[in-house]
């Protein structure tokens, strides 16, 4: 049987907690089939050379992970500037916060390049490679150039902005050229297909063969949406652990009093982060029979603070968070608990399941995975809400949850209130079609469904 290869720049020991949606949910595919992962080993070389970095090899499990260093030259211009300065941003249609400093893309190549020829000599000839995310989009190409010729598959963990948009990237003919070296591609959602299609009928020379078939730069491409999922059995199982129990009768005990509202995510500014915090401020002065017990819980994990832009958010988000306790904080009550903090994965259910309303408000995601854990951690007979932002990949599949525009500040705190008042036997209908949804269409049935349509494409 052939071994599976994937390769994403951010890797994790599958055992271990993880925050971001990609190492979560590639943990949880790789720890069931076994196979290669390989990636950046997350340390930096402060006077490495360029192009230049040390593998190291070691087993996970059933997984053996294959990790580079990268120098410090090629941290900032590869993963900082082009990855997280460029690509980021303007794949989340914030072209206000793009740095489209000309240097950065040397060191995209560059890095591509290292990987490609590192990775060529650890393939076996039948082995099946699936490369991750916007990191890595050059990759196939760096390895056809070098004679490879496995099959080679291509997955986006964040959207696909519409052809204008993306044509701002200065490189952008040469980026979605070199996805043509894939055999497939895919992606979060059917708006990324659709917009997919619209670049490649106005931007390339391609003829479209089917609805997900193009042909151009003599290669046939297939492309389709794979909506990613979480293990939702495992997540259960989680649930049920010592920790996760813990997690939840301390919040419950802690919190008896109160109706908890919670966010958890990576500190981005995607995430909609202050808009929510906004829209909590309205909850409080239009609805004040939530002062004194509606308490939010804000989980943001440190991520990518060497980014301008995640520094400035982080600073906006705390000085919001200050002047809500401020304005409306009793001595026994305060309304934003905000933490800083990445939280154990054995513990997050019980957080999940403490909560009435799960706050899942995104400007732009790919995904949202969150948004899955949440309904997964709750209890069917008295379930939390989700409220859920229509600009959230999740929200394609997750029609149950309460839909709203993360814009729209007042609605936003209407649709906040409405879930908190949902009478019981709304809350379990709605929770009831969400789980079967999330646990039809699982992590598992993501990775089964993607190798599947990837060892069906033909090999010309
Ligand atoms: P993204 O990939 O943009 O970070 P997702 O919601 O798809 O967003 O995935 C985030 C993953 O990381 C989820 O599995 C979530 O449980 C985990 N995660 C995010 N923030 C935290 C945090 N503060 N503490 C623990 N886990 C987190
Ligand atoms: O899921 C989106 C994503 O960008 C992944 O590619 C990435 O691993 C994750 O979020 C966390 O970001 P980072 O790898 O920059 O810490």
């Amino acid at each position: 049987m052939s071994r599976l290869v994937v390769i994403s720049n951010r890797i994790a020991d599958p055992r271990k907690t993880a925050s971001g949606g990609l190492a979560v949910a590639l943990g949880q595919a790789l720890e069931s089939s076994g196979g290669m992962w390989f990636g950046w080993s997350g340390k930096i070389v402060e006077d490495g050379t360029p192009g230049e970095g040390e593998l190291h090899l070691h087993n996970a499990g059933k997984v053996q992970l294959a990790t580079v260093d990268l120098s410090r030259e090629d941290h900032d211009s590869f993963y900082l500037g082009y990855s997280n300065g460029v690509l980021w941003p303007v794949f989340h249609y914030r072209l206000d916060l793009a740095d489209f400093d000309a240097g950065y893309i040397a060191g995209y190549r560059r890095v591509n390049q290292m990987f490609a020829h590192k990775l060529k000599a650890l393939l076996r000839p039948d082995d099946i490679i699936w490369v991750h995310d916007y990191h890595l989009i050059p990759l196939a190409a760096e390895l056809r150039a070098m004679g490879c010729q496995q099959r080679m598959g291509f997955f986006l963990h964040i959207p696909l902005p519409p052809p204008l948009i993306l044509a701002a990237v200065p490189e952008h003919d040469w980026l979605m050229r070199s996805l043509f070296a894939y055999d497939l591609v895919g992606f979060q959602s059917e708006a990324d297909v659709n917009h997919f299609a619209r670049y490649v009928g106005t931007e390339t020379p391609a003829d479209i063969l089917g609805e997900h078939e193009f042909r151009a730069f003599g290669k046939t491409l297939q492309v389709q949406a794979f909506p990613i999922g979480t293990d939702v059995d495992e997540f259960i199982e989680l649930g049920k652990g010592r920790e996760a129990q813990e997690m939840f009768e301390q919040m419950r005990g802690e919190y008896s009093r109160r109706r908890l509202l919670l966010g958890v995510e990576r500190l981005d500014y995607s995430k909609g982060l202050p808009q929510r915090l906004k829209a909590f401020r309205q909850l409080l002065q239009a609805y004040p029979e939530n002062l004194g017990s509606a308490t939010l819980i804000q989980i943001a994990s440190p991520s990518r603070e060497t980014v301008d832009a995640y520094a400035s958010l982080l600073q906006e988000l705390e000085s919001l968070c200050g002047a809500i306790n401020g304005n409306f904080g009793e001595l026994d009550w305060m309304p934003v608990r905000y933490i800083h903090r990445t939280v154990a994965r054995k513990r997050l259910p019980g957080l999940y399941r403490a909560a009435s309303v799960a706050l899942v408000t995104p400007l732009r995601d790919g995904m949202n995975l969150v948004a899955k854990e949440f309904v997964a951690s709750q209890d069917p007979d008295d379930p939390g809400v989700l409220v859920l932002s229509r600009f959230a990949g999740a929200a394609e599949q997750m029609r149950e949850a309460l839909l709203v525009n993360p814009y729209d500040t007042t609605r936003t705190a209407e649709t906040m209130q409405r879930a908190l008042q949902m009478p019981l036997e709304e809350r379990q209908r709605r929770h009831k079609k969400l789980l079967e949804g999330i646990r039809e269409q699982d992590v598992h049935w993501w990775r089964e469904r993607f190798l599947a349509a990837l060892a069906a494409v033909p090999t010309s």
